[in-house]
């Protein structure tokens, strides 16, 4: 008999496992494809809605990968996240030399998230609204929107998407996974944003355990109180390697018992959404993205680079399968 894939275990069970995905390998790679379209209720487009890809010049747009994504994701019934609408990374290349004024920035802005999230009305179910808007010391990070409309350019982004899109609004962020100073930090400024009756409807915790594995109880204590503040909770981005330096001899064992820790810990606290970074270990961001190759191994992904599952694999079905 041929196993049951991972998404109609999901479907049953009605929780989402998800993979970040990327136009080229969608398009070109039959493997690629055929993993994401069974074993995953949930994606997110690695790149293709960030600003920098879909903004060629200050005026137009280009969604052509956006929508290849979106569009596989309609085709075959799935839960789309869309990710990011605002982030201090990843911007246009021309955006550096811009010189614009603080009231070009809003309308700038603005006029991103409306048509972005709007384009998508029907078929993002969830959004990043912004990403990483917290320091790692808990403060707000300065960036080109801070600089230009001060805290409360959160605020803005989140009443501009929702007078755009029915989907979902989320605040994801890194290291914020367990509770620290950082996740305090963030709760603060959800706890704010709430009270002052801005449409956030969850937080995403993104979750690359590169190296550092956070505590599992925690994340789950962490995903306990953003729900008891009102939030949903999910896992956005997940991926597990070790540092070069510090693999145990049994990698793939240590790494498929810390997803299973890990997946136990969120369903029991409420977090039914869990996407990870990537469908196979062959194309994940740690194998090119700057200096992450030579620091952190490569084999993060529940998929090896055949496109076989792994041990990890086996722990999160076994998991969902409980
Ligand atoms: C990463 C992508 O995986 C890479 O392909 C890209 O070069 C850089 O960005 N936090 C996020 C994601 O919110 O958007 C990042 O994705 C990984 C860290």
């Amino acid at each position: 008999m041929v196993d049951q894939p991972l998404r109609e275990i999901a479907d049953e069970r009605d929780v989402r496992i998800g993979a970040a995905l990327a136009p080229g390998s969608l398009r070109s790679d039959p493997s690629y494809w055929k993993r994401a379209k069974d074993e995953f209720n949930a994606i997110t487009p690695e790149n293709a809605l960030k600003m920098g890809p879909l903004r060629p010049s200050p005026k137009t747009y280009d969604f052509t990968d956006a929508d290849a994504i979106v569009n596989f994701g309609a085709a075959h019934d799935k839960y789309v996240r869309g990710h990011t609408l605002v982030w201090h990374n990843q911007k246009p290349d021309w955006f550096e030399a811009w010189e614009h004024t603080d009231d070009q920035i809003r309308t700038f802005l603005r006029d991103h998230i409306h048509t972005v999230a709007g384009r998508y009305r029907a078929k993002i179910d969830a959004w990043d609204v912004v990403n990483e808007a917290i320091a790692d010391d808990g403060s707000l990070r300065e960036t080109v929107w801070s600089e230009a409309l001060g805290e409360e350019y959160l605020d803005l982004a989140f009443e501009w998407a929702s007078e755009a899109t029915d989907a979902d609004l989320y605040y994801n962020d890194y290291g914020a996974d367990a509770i620290n100073e950082k996740s305090d930090a963030i709760y603060d400024l959800l706890e704010g944003m709430l009270d002052r009756g801005i449409p956030v409807d969850g937080v995403g915790l993104q979750l690359h355990a590169l190296g550092d594995h956070p505590d599992p109880e925690s994340i789950g204590e962490n995903i306990e109180r953003f729900r008891e503040l009102g939030l949903d909770v999910q896992i956005t981005e997940m991926d597990v390697a070790f540092h070069r330096g510090e693999v145990p001899d049994d990698p793939l064992e240590v790494q498929a018992d810390y997803y299973r820790d890990v997946f136990e810990a969120c369903l029991d606290a409420g977090c039914e959404t869990i996407v990870t970074w990537g469908v196979a270990d062959a194309s994940t961001w740690l194998r090119g993205f700057a200096d992450f190759p030579e620091r952190y191994t490569g084999d993060p992904l529940l998929f090896d680079e055949r496109y076989d599952p792994k041990p990890a694999y086996d722990a999160v079905r076994a998991v969902l399968e409980d």
